[in-house]
């Protein structure tokens, strides 16, 4: 597995495990399935973890494979293991939110988590009208100067928004944002001022919450109920990117792509962002190891300019989603924002 330097100390594999398919919501959790699939993962090179305090148990889930992995690997091998977090201060919390808020906040996950340090807390804010965040981030700096925090990113933060946070002397690191072949936000502007500010991407959706796959090849466009809140998510993008039979031109191109390169329409598409600018790596969602060997291999697809530029040629014909990196989905009466959860700490905990 192809690795990155997020930052000194801070090696991540280029393909990092979501974790949110195990927040609940996507089918049966089973504890001890769960800790074996991590390893799985871990041992294979997929060695960085995603997950957030909203991520309702997953934290602790991690908690237990990190316990699990050391005794089974040692300490040597749980260091390469890299835990990305979230610190997502509830929206009914965001006008009050005090100093020792934001220290609790970090103690719970470095509890849950079983860890003396947290790799890299990615700062998540939702709503610029409160305006905070740069406040509150620089409590996040403070932390990490105590040592408390190895690493500050942030997440779906737009450019201007993430420029005042450096102005303030924060030091992130990287900034998580939605980048796939149906959203190409963060190339206006939040690309080439997070590769000036030496900021890494680490991108999400990059397999639409699955609906780069097989499965939707020449499938009937989804309707309402949908399985779970990520394909009506995804489901809201390919709306704005151009419709379902647009997006199906774009899977049968990833589709003869893959045929070639014997993989699927989900690594395709992950491979494709992978080599877009500033992109560190690509969060993938897991439930399970199912996709494990296919994921894997995603760094090391050697797509072709070829391969590109059939890529291309549908993309050249969708209309770009509209907006900086999470305008879309900072309207909460909007189609975007109301599928969103703003208040999970305090629903799940
Ligand atoms: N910062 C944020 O606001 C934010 C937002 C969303 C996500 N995230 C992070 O990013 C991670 C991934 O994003 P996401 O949750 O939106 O999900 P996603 O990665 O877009 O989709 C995950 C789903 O795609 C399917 N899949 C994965 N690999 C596949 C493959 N090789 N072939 C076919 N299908 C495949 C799986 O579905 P099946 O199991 O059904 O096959 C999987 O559950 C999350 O877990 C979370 O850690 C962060």
């Amino acid at each position: 597995m192809q690795t990155y330097d997020l930052a000194p100390g801070h090696r991540i594999s280029r393909v990092i495990k979501g974790g949110w398919q195990l927040a609940g919501g996507h089918g049966e959790i089973n504890r001890e399935t769960v800790i074996e699939d991590m390893i799985a993962f871990a041992d294979a090179g997929i060695t960085t973890f995603d997950c957030a305090d909203i991520y309702t148990g997953v934290e602790a889930l991690i908690g237990a494979f990190r316990a699990e992995y050391a005794r089974v690997r040692g300490a040597e091998a749980l260091d390469r293991i890299k835990v990305h977090t979230k610190f997502v201060p509830d929206l009914g919390k965001l006008a009050t939110l005090s100093k020792a808020d934001v220290a609790a906040a970090i103690e719970t996950s470095l509890s849950r988590l079983g860890m003396e340090q947290l790799n890299l807390v990615q700062f998540h804010w939702w709503d610029y009208e409160i305006d905070r965040q740069v406040e509150v981030a620089t409590w996040l700096a403070d932390l990490r100067r105590e040592g408390k925090i190895a690493n500050i990113g942030g997440t779906n933060f737009d450019t201007a928004q993430m420029s005042r946070i450096l102005d303030a002397g924060v030091p992130l690191v990287s900034m998580q944002v939605q980048y796939s072949l149906i959203d190409d936000r963060p190339s206006r502007s939040m690309v080439e001022a997070a590769m000036a500010a030496g900021i890494s991407l680490l991108c999400y959706g990059s397999v639409g919450g699955g609906l780069f796959s097989e499965r939707s090849l020449g499938a009937p466009e989804p309707q309402a109920p949908f399985e779970n809140r990520s394909l009506i998510k995804y489901k809201l993008i390919v709306d704005e990117f151009g419709g379902w039979s647009l997006f199906q031109d774009l899977l049968e191109v990833l589709a003869d792509i893959a045929a070639h390169h014997d993989s699927d329409i989900a690594s395709i598409a992950s491979r494709a962002v992978l080599e877009r600018p500033g992109v560190a790596a690509v969060i993938v969602g897991a439930r399970n190891r199912d996709h494990l060997e296919r994921n894997l291999a995603i760094p090391d697809i050697a797509l072709t300019e070829q391969d590109f530029a059939r890529i291309n040629a549908v993309l050249a014909r969708a209309n770009p989603v509209p907006g900086d990196v999470y305008t879309l989905e900072r309207d909460r009466n909007g189609k975007h924002g109301s599928v969103m959860k703003y208040n999970l700490n305090k629903e799940g905990h």
